[in-house]
């Protein structure tokens, strides 16, 4: 027995320094010390032994079992510095490659001409001033002296949450509410989203944006409107473009105005963007009527002002000459990436 047991520690021996890989050391010791192993196998011939060779035997099991279990771990650790040396060394980052180009985002269209226009009101003295998109038809109509058999207050125009709530059609809303807040001098613009019951097709939508305008103070003119509203043209389209006031009519303004400029693509000549006017309309304003500053407690015999509506859809896709405004609104990266 006991030349058996030195015959297993060196076979152990000899197979734990042939193993190559952290598993064949492991199969070894399950294959010697494990439950059915060889060295359990001779301990449990144990009791046939005489009372004077058993705690020889037992004496010399343990030893092999303690020297065999320490030529384990002993490989074992080796192994696995070995592994994990190897596994550094295939992972290994070489800081000599090119890096991957991350993607860049950039401003959608609409907000960076937002912010162009911004930019420019403030540089003039404006404010920004936010508005709610679900408004009353107080503020959204009545206050803007929209009387209820207008046409616009329509259900086919307006979409309508409840009797009096309605999703706003107009940022003009955003007018009265800055009026019954401030005070004049007033000077501040409005942009937002407004919601109107149209059919989508190449130049409308339900939803698209506006920015409202206003400015209120003792001896506002109609020059002033016209000055402020052509130096905003020209700092959006360049310094040569032309801006021409035509009358019109909006129940919140008296007079009232439309303003074109001249074509960015063609300039005047008439192309397929301005379908050969020349000209392309980009705003509404006037002079506010009487009305809408009494209802909101301003004296119009003290104070006069002008308000101007400007749609910022319209503006980004001449400025920027899309034809089309849907593609403002399916936010395909492929046409977003080209800003
Ligand atoms: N609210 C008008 C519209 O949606 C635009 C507008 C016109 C706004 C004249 C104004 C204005 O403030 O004075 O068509």
């Amino acid at each position: 027995m006991k030349d058996k047991l030195e015959l297993l520690r060196s076979a152990a021996k000899a197979e734990i320094h042939a193993a190559d890989s952290v598993q064949a050391v492991d199969e070894i010791r399950v294959k010697f010390l494990g439950k059915k192993g060889e060295i359990t196998a001779i301990l449990k011939q144990m009791g046939s032994l005489s009372a004077e060779e058993r705690p020889i035997i037992g004496q010399l099991a343990n030893e092999v079992r303690a020297d065999i279990e320490a030529e384990i771990a002993g490989a074992m650790s080796l192994l696995k510095d070995k592994a994990l040396n190897a596994k550094l060394e295939a992972e290994e980052i070489d800081i000599t490659l090119p890096g991957k180009q991350a993607a860049k985002g950039s401003l959608h269209p609409l907000n960076s001409v937002l912010e162009n226009l911004i930019d420019i009101f403030q540089s003039m003295g404006f404010d920004v001033v936010d508005g709610p998109e679900v408004e009353t038809e107080h503020y959204n109509f009545e206050a803007l002296n929209v009387p209820a058999d207008h046409p616009a207050r329509d259900m086919q125009d307006t979409f309508y949450l409840g009797p009096e709530l309605l999703l706003r059609t107009q940022t003009s809303a955003a007018q009265i509410r800055t009026m019954e807040t401030r005070k004049p001098p007033i000077r501040i613009i409005s942009p937002g989203r407004v919601y109107r019951a149209d059919e989508v097709d190449a130049t409308h939508s339900p939803v698209f944006h506006q920015v409202e305008g206003l400015v209120v103070d003792k001896g506002i003119t109609l020059c002033d409107l016209m000055g402020t509203l052509e130096k905003f043209a020209q700092e959006i389209y360049g310094s040569d473009t032309k801006v021409r006031f035509r009358p019109s009519f909006f129940p919140f303004t008296e007079p009232s105005v439309e303003v074109d400029v001249s074509c960015p693509k063609c300039g005047t000549k008439g192309c397929n963007m301005c379908k050969g006017a020349g000209w392309i309309e980009i705003l509404g304003a006037g002079m506010v009527h009487p009305n809408v500053l009494r209802s909101c407690g301003i004296d119009p015999e003290v104070y006069t002002g002008f308000a101007f509506g400007i749609g910022l859809d319209r503006l980004t896709t001449t400025k920027h000459k899309i034809s089309d405004i849907r593609l403002l609104f399916e936010n395909d990266v492929r046409f977003l990436e080209q800003f």
